[in-house]
């Protein structure tokens, strides 16, 4: 198959990663996002389309021409139910359904670790009936989850570094009990990659955690270790955790939402080993490389 992709998110975290490594290798890549941004837009190869996937004219632009869609839009902090519901299973639906009557032949879903119908948090539930819309349109599809994925500039290391650095004391929700299997976003890109580019891997699902797992509270004390700060690691009990989001979530900058605070209520590690990144042949790197040059910055 001739590779065209479009990624939709292509200039998020993973998605700038997943951008890189295929215009790298030469395949033509459109990236649909509704903020415009500088990086990586000058390769020849990369198109970019300004636009909201929610809005029907971007959905056509996004899958006219591709051989094969990523969707990346994904978000564990929207305001309301409807509003998880319609980003993670009506617009992913929406999008798989518009791809298959274009003749896209490959589409990946991403998803997230830890979801399920029945889970705690809606960012969970919207997201578990968001792979079932997408399955339902386009059977073919490949449903990505990924673990919690780090590196620089990502959502977890770099709000507790700037926390530990800056603060006395960090909350371990519900005790730090959570368990996490993290994966470098390199190696998250690196397998997004190969699943797009192996026709042997359609349909198939894939859980994208890395080869250690640890719980909440040994991430926190890695990380303080590595960046030699000594803060206070308060054990918050799950129920009085959501009774601090409920009354600061409404705030413009609010540290955590009650969904946030129910999304640590479930592991996020692997269930499946056949769907390991050893599936795609890839070996996630060890955390502890990361910390280490996370330790060498000021
Ligand atoms: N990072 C993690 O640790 C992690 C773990 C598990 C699962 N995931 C999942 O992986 C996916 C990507 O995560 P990420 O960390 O890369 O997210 P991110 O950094 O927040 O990136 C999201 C991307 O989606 C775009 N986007 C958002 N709303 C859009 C819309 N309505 N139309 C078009 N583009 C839109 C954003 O650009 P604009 O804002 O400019 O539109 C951005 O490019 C998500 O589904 C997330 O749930 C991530």
């Amino acid at each position: 198959m001739d590779l065209r992709v479009t990624v939709v998110g292509g200039t998020g975290f993973i998605g700038r990663r997943l951008v890189e490594r295929l215009a790298g290798r030469g395949v033509p890549v459109r990236i649909v996002s509704r903020h415009a941004e500088d990086d990586g837009g000058r390769a020849p190869q990369i198109e970019r389309v300004v636009g909201s996937i929610e809005d029907p004219s971007t959905l056509e632009r996004a899958v006219d021409g591709a051989s094969a869609v990523v969707n990346l839009v994904g978000t564990t902090a929207a305001k309301s139910e409807q509003q998880f519901y319609s980003l993670h299973r009506d617009i992913p639906g929406r999008l798989a359904e518009a791809a298959r009557l274009a003749g896209v032949e490959r589409l990946v879903h991403v998803s997230a670790m830890g979801i399920g119908l029945d889970a705690p948090s809606l960012a969970d539930r919207s997201k578990a009936a968001g792979e079932n819309a997408v399955r339902e349109a386009f059977p073919g599809a490949n449903l990505v989850r990924p673990a919690l994925v780090y590196g620089t500039g990502d959502h977890f290391f770099t709000r507790f570094t700037q926390l530990a650095r800056s603060a006395p004391a960090i909350p371990l929700i519900g005790g730090g009990r959570t368990r996490f299997q993290p994966m470098h976003v390199e190696d998250v890109a690196e397998a997004m990659a190969r699943v797009l580019e192996e026709p042997g891997t359609a349909g198939r699902a894939f859980e994208l955690g890395g080869s250690e797992i640890f719980s909440f509270r040994e991430l926190i004390e890695r990380l303080c270790r590595a960046i030699g700060r000594r803060p206070w690691l308060v054990s918050i009990p799950f129920p009085l955790a959501e009774a601090g989001a409920y009354s600061t979530q409404w705030l413009p900058h609010a540290p955590l939402t009650v969904d946030q605070v129910r999304l640590l209520k479930t592991d996020k590690v692997i269930r499946d080993p056949q769907s390991a990144p050893a599936a795609l042949g890839v070996r996630p790197r060890p955390l502890e490389s990361f910390l280490s040059e996370l330790g060498k910055e000021k």
